[in-house]
This record gives C-alpha cells, sequence and structure tokens, in this order.
C-alpha cells in the first residue's frame, strides 16, 4: 500500500482532528484573565454590530464605550504636530512636493528630516533596544522632569508599555516562588502576565479611605505573610497615577515604597504611563524621589532597582494604537541587562514609527518653535476637557444613591464604591455571576455605557465597585447613567 493511500484509508482508530485543543495548549495562558476587553466589552460590541445593522428595538441609540483607556476611540484628536512629523517620517517624498511647506510647518519637517538621517528608513529594523537619538531624547526628557541625569543606556523603547512590562516580568520571575506585589484593585495587565509567567501575585491593598494611598505597613506584612508560604517577593508594582483607582501618589508614599524596596532587596516597577493626566495634584516619578532619597540619605537606598515605564497612549497624547512609550531601567546589575536585552532582541525591535512617537512625546515643540502655539493650544484643550470631564462625573456620583468615590486625582479614571441592595446580590447569586458583574452588565442593556466591575481589578470581599473611564463626551450619558442606578437600586430594594 502507498504511503498516500495508507494515510486517507479510512480508519477505525478516530484521529485527532486538531493539534490544538483548549486541553493541550499552554495552562498559563488559559488562567489569565483580562477584564478590560471580557464578557462586557464583548456584548456591548454585539450591541453596537445590532445598532449598525438597523435594530431599532434596543432602548439607547449609542453604545458609549467607557471600559477602556482608548481617547481616540471617542473624541480626543491627535496632537498635530506629532501627527505631522510621523506623516513626514512615513513618507518622505512628500517634503519634495512643491505644497510641502505649505502644509508642513519649517521644525516638522527639520525634526522629520533629522530622524530620518538616523533611521534611514521607517521600514528597516532599529536597534532592539530603540533608535539611539531618540533614546538621547528621552533621556532628556527624564533628566529635565526629575532634576537628576539619565543614561540613554538605561532606556529601552517599547511597542506600549504592555511589552515593556511582560520583557520585564519575563525577565525576572523564576517559577511560583517569584512573587510579585500587586496592588489592589490593580490594571489586570500584571495578574494576566504573572498568571502567564507561572509566578504569584502578592497583593497589597490600597487604601481607599486615604484618596487609595499606599500604606507600608501593610505592603510590609504582605512581603513577609508571603515568605511564610515559601513565595519570595522579588518585585513590587505601583501604578502612579492609578489604573483603576484615578488616584496620585504623595512623595511620601512614594518614598516609603522605596524604603521598604531597599530594606527587602526588591525592584520597584513604577507604572507612570499616565504622568501627565493629573488634576489638582502634582505628579512626583518614583526616579526623582529615589535620586533625591540617595542624595539625602546616603548608604541607604543605593542598591534600590527601578523600572520606570512610560506610554504614547496615555496623556494628551492618546495614541494608543500606535504602540510607542520607553522603560527606564535603574541600579540592575549589567548580566541581568545583558539577559534583558537579549530577550528584546528576540523580537527584533519595536515599530519604529511608535518610536518616532516617542521621540515627539518627550521632545515636543518649545516656546519659540513655529509649530508650538498650536500644539501648546492642542495639549492644554485636552487637558482641561479632561479635567472637566473628570469633574462632571464624579458629580454625578454624588446624585447616586449608595455610591461614593474619592475625586479625581489622577489617570483617566473614576472608580466608585457601589453599596448594592442584598436582593440584588441574590439575584447575581442565583444567577451565578458576582454582584458588580450583574449590576455592569444590567447597565450595559439599559442604557449602552459599557464599564467594567472591579472583580475585574481585585476589590477587598464583599465590596462592589465599577471603573469607568471619564473619556467619553457630553452629559447625555451621564444622566442615563443616574437615571439607570436610582432606577436600579429601586427596583432591588
Ligand atoms: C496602568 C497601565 N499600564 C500600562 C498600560 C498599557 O499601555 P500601553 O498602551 O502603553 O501598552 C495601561 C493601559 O491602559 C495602563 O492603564
Amino acid at each position: 500500500m502507498s504511503l498516500q493511500s495508507a494515510l486517507f484509508r479510512s480508519s477505525p482508530v478516530a484521529r485527532p482532528k486538531k493539534a490544538l485543543t483548549i486541553d493541550n495548549i499552554n495552562p498559563h495562558l488559559l488562567e489569565a484573565d483580562y477584564a478590560v476587553r471580557g464578557k462586557l466589552a464583548i456584548r456591548a460590541e454585539e450591541l453596537r454590530d445590532r445598532l449598525k445593522a438597523g435594530d431599532t428595538s434596543l432602548p439607547f441609540t449609542e453604545v458609549i464605550n467607557s471600559n477602556i483607556g482608548n481617547p481616540q476611540q471617542l473624541d480626543q484628536r491627535p496632537i498635530t504636530f506629532f501627527r505631522q512629523v510621523l506623516s513626514l517620517v512615513q513618507y518622505p517624498d512628500l517634503m519634495l512636493s512643491p505644497y510641502a511647506d505649505k502644509i508642513f510647518p519649517p521644525d516638522a519637517i527639520a525634526r522629520a528630516t533629522g530622524l530620518l538621517e538616523e533611521i534611514g528608513s521607517l521600514g528597516a529594523y532599529s536597534h532592539s533596544q530603540g533608535v539611539p537619538c531618540i533614546r538621547q531624547s528621552v533621556a532628556n526628557f527624564i533628566a529635565e522632569r526629575d532634576g537628576f541625569p539619565a543614561d540613554p543606556k538605561d532606556i529601552y523603547l517599547v511597542g506600549g508599555a504592555s511589552s515593556g512590562v511582560s520583557n520585564l516580568l519575563t525577565t525576572i520571575c523564576n517559577g511560583p516562588e517569584t512573587g510579585v506585589m500587586i496592588p489592589v484593585p490593580q490594571y489586570p495587565l500584571y495578574s494576566a502576565t504573572l498568571a502567564i509567567v507561572d509566578a504569584t501575585p502578592v497583593p497589597y491593598y490600597l487604601n481607599e479611605a486615604d484618596r487609595w494611598s499606599t500604606d507600608p505597613g501593610h505592603i510590609r506584612q504582605a512581603i513577609l505573610g508571603a515568605l511564610a508560604k515559601g513565595v519570595k517577593v522579588k518585585a513590587v508594582v505601583v501604578i502612579n497615577p492609578c489604573n483603576p483607582t484615578g488616584s496620585s501618589l504623595s512623595r511620601q508614599d512614594i518614598k516609603d515604597i522605596l524604603a521598604l524596596a531597599a530594606e527587602h532587596g526588591i525592584l520597584v516597577v513604577a507604572d507612570e504611563v499616565y504622568q501627565t493626566n493629573v488634576y489638582g495634584s502634582e505628579f512626583h516619578s518614583f526616579k526623582k524621589v529615589l535620586r533625591e532619597a540617595q542624595r539625602d540619605h546616603p548608604g541607604v537606598f543605593d542598591d534600590v532597582e527601578l523600572a520606570s515605564l512610560h506610554s504614547t497612549s496615555k496623556g494628551m497624547v492618546g495614541e494608543c494604537g500606535q504602540r510607542g512609550g520607553y522603560v527606564e531601567l535603574i541600579g540592575i546589575n549589567d548580566d541581568v541587562m545583558e539577559q534583558f536585552y537579549k530577550l528584546v532582541s528576540i523580537s527584533l525591535c519595536p515599530a519604529v514609527s511608535g518610536q518616532v512617537l516617542t521621540e515627539v512625546m518627550v521632545n515636543p515643540p518649545r516656546e519659540g518653535d513655529p509649530s508650538y502655539p498650536l500644539y501648546r493650544q492642542e495639549y492644554d484643550h485636552i487637558y482641561s476637557t479632561l479635567k472637566t470631564r473628570a469633574l462632571a462625573l464624579y458629580e454625578a456620583f454624588q446624585q447616586m444613591d449608595g455610591v461614593s468615590c474619592q475625586p479625581p486625582m489622577g489617570a483617566m479614571y473614576l472608580f466608585p464604591t457601589i453599596t448594592l441592595p442584598a436582593k440584588a446580590i441574590k439575584k447575581a447569586q442565583d444567577l451565578g455571576t458576582a454582584p458588580d458583574q450583574f449590576y455592569c452588565m444590567q447597565l450595559l442593556e439599559a442604557t449602552g455605557i459599557c464599564v467594567i466591575p472591579g472583580s475585574g481589578f481585585g476589590q477587598k470581599p464583599g465590596e462592589y465597585h465599577f471603573r469607568t473611564t471619564f473619556l467619553a463626551p457630553g452629559d447625555d450619558h451621564i444622566q442615563r447613567m443616574i437615571r439607570f442606578h436610582n432606577g436600579f437600586v429601586a427596583q432591588y430594594s
């Protein structure tokens, strides 16, 4: 019998049809949860498709995606100078057009020309760590922000902060005995990535009553508690300003965390992607507070290791889809840095267009440049719009029975507590769903507003929250939310 006929002969033994089944793929992936794009987001997409197809049976006419910090999906416009430079770098022949100087200001043309001299073509792989002159711009930005020098060799450009986090956790985690402290509530990138790399998340609670601050005594207890269970805490993740809580840490909070890191020999992962989204408070970078502590307390903070992340996705840039950002690594041994470099080089390089966007984010037009007035105007407009929307939503929560919320201080989110009526909790339990998930699903079905339940981020047992962005324009959806909430409470009371 030929090989072919042997292969296609009908066999009494059932051959497996697929190489891949849910039971044989990476089990750690099955464990990872990412609520931001979970059930609610999927249902929101279904509802949007129905509206698009002309379904008029729904009690709303638009779906509002308040589930994800994706500013340009709503009405945030890109900053003109950024897109001008990006367009010219993407298609340099535009500069040869007789209309070029009518469309593009001279500083955009000069910036694109300078970048092209360094990069060559946007279509070529760059250095795995990122284009050297862009890393120099990032170092200049950090030095100007903090008043302490930064070294381009410590900077890695990344395809969004998410890929920086993934590479970092892949490098440092060494099996389930590795503990990584994550805040509760947290942005689920962290718990999901820890599940994938098979390390142990060690939760620490943020103090809601005190504007979601960190409590060093509690963090210390969590480190020791983990150790007692055979888990050595190797890193602490701090998100500042915070997703999902909308808080912003004080300088003292940051110094206390650095002191714990010094005491216990723990890497601090400072997720600072919202560093320009601060409202009524000041952003203190971990790097700056660390350098001050090293200056003021010789010998105490010398060995602290820090990874600080920034992104082009947030702030007034809001270019989530372009995938730019950087991670600065401080105080880490050279041989570990070599391994980190090897890991990033396996993916060759972050998208060069995202690197260009990082360049313009950290090195925007300066006063006196032709593009400065428009840049300033656009930047300030986005900032004041975000602040106004944050306050409007916060005010709305004051009108909702059983809802309490810390005032907006940073990031793009509010994370109110909801006191759910006992009958609503019972109903959710009967349906086999978490009570806050039930609430958020009812809100979506009634109003088209998609928010994420607190259970997707972590919360204290018996507490319920939801996270909403304050990016959506207008007041109409806020009124719908108030009406829904008060109706929901009346129905289940
Ligand atoms: C705290 C935090 N870190 C990281 C990210 C990921 O950002 P990026 O788009 O840069 O990957 C997000 C996205 O929402 C975030 O909220």
